[in-house]
This record gives structure tokens, C-alpha cells and sequence, in this order.
């Protein structure tokens, strides 16, 4: 592939904070979790930080405590459109996830959230989908006036604000994840996240609930899968899947997913390094954002719904005209040597009209994108994809017959 996606801007210094960890057998346990919660509440200066090891632990924690404080309320609001493991995570707190509708950037619609509140409700939570942020102030205002906690969850961005405020500490808590293609990466399924507690009254509970989580096993071969089927898919194909194959056929199946833990060291110190170069990182992202967007523009029908100019994105995802075939476009790209991937495909379902706007979520496509790529990588890929895109219109006829059937009124 000669485009493929990227998930995480590495330097040597990564790989070399890595290399320290595993030959001084330092991979669980060590100095690393206390300095980059140092580092952390640097950052999030007004709040208090608990690294773990998933976005979601940080959740989980957050929904059990507030489950303890307000019992009788079991639904969490979030909108129609979100990562699937935050829907698991609520409805493993035992709690119900209730979808509120997104606008065109594919985040929370304040008016929405205010119409889904109840007695019911326990908490809000409020992503900033692909690093443009919610309009979280208006949020927390409803939050605040009804009585419901609001989570904050920047788990695709790290160091971005909003209204001068910086995401992760509107609300209760905030979140942030370390894993793949978001902005501070360590790796995949459970490398690492973060706990913000800006509400000073349940500190005490959260603190508590953190220090009983166990430092986590595995890391060390989860290590090595990002870097070997990730990092560097390029070189290495699909042998990772062989590798796989081996292990089965040896009697060893793979592991369930990692439950909730804390920050191991190997992570940490992965994630220090990539919080040194995050400001580097950031430049060269908001550039490569704004080279799509150049480039984009010469595309009749595509547009990146999240863009502004000088924001910084997690990823580059694409809305497209009506009358693509999706499939035949990334068979397409594929055959142009560029990788590409779907955005969440299952939005929450609780019985409501499927809205336009999560009929186009379902229908984004993310491109390669990532700080190191060069203008004319992109310009390449926007070329392809304008090519790609002309071969993958469905045919009128086709598209005709497709349509749902109109009765006359
Ligand atoms: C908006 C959002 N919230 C939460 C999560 C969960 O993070 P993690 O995968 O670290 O559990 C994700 C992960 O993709 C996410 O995109």
C-alpha cells in the first residue's frame, strides 16, 4: 500500500522510551505513571488526573461514582453518534445510553441534549468528535441547571480548548484516551488514558475507586502488535495475521480484551515522550489538515465536515457525494494504493428516526493522515480519490431503483 493509514506520529524517542522500559524490565511497574500524572496535572491545571489504561476505565469510573451518589438515575445522554465502546461501557455500569442528535460536525447538539434530559437522567457525555469540539459551555450550563453530571470527553484531543477553556475540564470529569489515531498515542486496547476530576467534591470517591485498579498484564505483546501491525504494517503485510494463525494453531488463543487498570510504565513513558513533541505534532497536523482541505476543494461533493482553519483533527474523515458506492470507492482507492477506513458504523439505537445527518455519518470515509505526510502525498491521494470517486458513482438507473418507493398524498 502506498498510502496507508497512519495511527500514531512516532519519533526514535518513542521507540527509544520503549527500548529503556523493556531492557531494564521495567514494562508494568515503574517511575513512569507518577511523572506523566506530574506532567498531566501541569496541563490540566484546575483539575486532578488519574492515568489508566483505557478512555473508558475513566468512564466506567465516573458512571460508578455517580451511580453511588444518584442511585434512582439510570440514563446517560450521548449523542447518536459515538465510539461503540462508550455505549458498552454504560451499559456495563448497568445504566442505559440515551441518543440525543448531532449537527453536521457529528457532535452534540446542546438543544438535543436539553430536550433528552429527565428525572432520569444520571449524566451527560459529551465527545468532541475527530478533535472539533462540542459546543461544550452550552452543555455544561444545561448539565449545571438540571442537576446532571457531565463528562467531558476529550479522549481524541489533548491540549485544545474551547471558549479558552481546555477540553477535558468543562464538567465533572473529562477523558482522554491514548490509544490509535488520537492525539497523545501509545498504542491500541488498553495502552493508556486519562482520568480528569475538575468537580473537587467527588475526588475523594474517584481517588479511591483509582487506587484499587491493578497495573495491567500483557503489555509488553500488546506492544509489540502495535508496533508490528500498525507501526509498521507497511514492511511487515499481514504477517501479523499469520502470526496469529501460529498462536491458535499452538493452543494459545488470543487474549480477552485487557479489563480496567492503570497506566503500565512501558505506556507512560511512551506517552511523556509523545506529550514533548505534541506541540511539533499539533503544527504539522493542522498543516496537513489544511493541505486535505486544499486539495478537497478541487472535488465537487467532498467536504471534511470537522474543518476550520487552525483546528487541529484526529483524523480526516470525508462526507461524500450522495450517490457514491462506498465499497467500490475504497476497492477503488485500494487499487490506487491508498488505504482508507470507515467511521462508526452502528449510531445508538433507542427507537428514534434515523436523521439525515447520522444517514451521512454512516456514510465517511477516513483517508491516510497524519503530521508526516507532505503536501504532495496528499495532493497524490486528493488525486486518486477524485478518480477513484468518478469509477464508484452508482449508475441513475441503479440509484433509481434503490430508492424507497413514494406513495402520493
Ligand atoms: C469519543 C471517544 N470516547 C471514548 C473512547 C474510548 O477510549 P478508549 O479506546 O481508550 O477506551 C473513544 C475511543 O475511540 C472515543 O473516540
Amino acid at each position: 500500500m502506498r498510502h496507508p493509514l497512519k495511527y500514531a506520529d512516532w519519533s526514535w524517542r518513542e521507540y527509544a522510551a520503549a527500548a529503556r522500559c523493556i531492557l531494564t524490565g521495567r514494562v508494568r511497574n515503574g517511575p513512569n505513571p507518577d511523572r506523566l500524572a506530574t506532567r498531566l496535572a501541569a496541563l490540566y491545571a484546575s483539575s486532578t488526573v488519574y492515568p489508566v489504561n483505557f478512555g473508558h476505565t475513566a468512564i466506567r469510573l465516573a458512571l460508578d461514582v455517580f451511580r453511588a451518589i444518584e442511585p434512582a438515575r439510570t440514563e446517560v445522554v450521548v449523542p447518536a453518534y459515538i465510539c461503540p465502546s462508550v455505549v458498552e461501557t454504560i451499559a456495563a455500569a448497568g445504566l442505559t445510553a440515551v441518543p440525543a442528535a448531532v449537527g453536521s460536525d457529528l457532535n452534540l447538539l446542546p438543544s438535543a441534549v436539553q430536550a433528552a434530559l429527565t428525572p432520569a437522567t444520571l449524566a451527560v457525555i459529551a465527545p468532541h468528535m475527530f478533535g472539533c469540539p462540542a459546543r461544550i459551555g452550552e452543555i455544561e450550563s444545561a448539565c449545571r441547571a438540571a442537576g446532571v453530571f457531565l463528562v467531558d470527553d476529550a479522549a481524541q484531543v489533548v491540549g485544545e480548548r474551547c471558549d479558552n477553556r481546555l477540553l477535558g475540564t468543562f464538567g465533572d470529569v473529562g477523558v482522554v484516551s491514548f490509544a490509535q489515531s488520537k492525539a497523545v498515542v501509545t498504542g491500541v486496547r488498553g495502552s493508556g488514558g486519562v482520568l480528569v476530576v475538575n468537580n473537587r467534591d467527588l475526588d475523594t470517591l474517584l481517588r479511591t475507586a483509582w487506587a484499587a485498579l491493578p497495573a495491567p498484564r500483557g503489555r509488553l505483546a500488546a506492544f509489540a502488535h502495535f508496533v508490528w501491525n500498525y507501526q509498521w504494517a507497511r514492511f511487515t503485510g499481514n504477517s501479523g495475521y499469520y502470526l496469529r494463525r501460529i498462536g491458535e494453531t499452538l493452543g494459545r488463543p488470543d487474549p480477552a480484551p485487557p479489563g480496567p487498570g492503570r497506566i503500565a510504565n512501558l505506556d507512560a513513558a511512551i506517552a511523556l515522550a509523545q506529550l514533548a513533541r505534541l506541540p511539533r505534532i499539533r503544527e504539522r497536523k493542522v498543516k496537513a489538515a489544511r493541505d486535505y482541505q486544499a486539495a478537497l476543494a478541487r472535488i465537487p461533493g467532498v467536504g471534511v465536515p470537522q474543518f476550520a482553519d487552525g483546528r487541529y483533527l484526529s483524523r480526516i474523515m470525508l462526507s461524500l457525494p450522495p450517490d457514491t458506492h462506498l465499497d467500490m470507492l475504497r476497492e477503488e482507492l485500494k487499487r490506487r494504493g491508498i488505504a482508507s477506513r470507515l467511521g462508526y458504523q452502528e449510531p445508538v439505537r433507542a427507537g428514534q428516526p434515523d436523521d439525515p445527518a447520522l444517514a451521512r455519518a454512516r456514510r465517511l470515509l477516513g483517508l491516510p493522515f497524519g503530521g508526516a505526510m507532505a503536501t504532495s502525498d496528499i495532493e497524490e491521494i486528493c488525486g486518486a480519490l477524485r478518480s477513484a470517486l468518478a469509477a464508484a458513482q452508482t449508475d441513475p438507473v441503479e440509484r433509481k431503483q434503490n430508492e424507497p418507493y413514494q406513495t402520493a398524498h
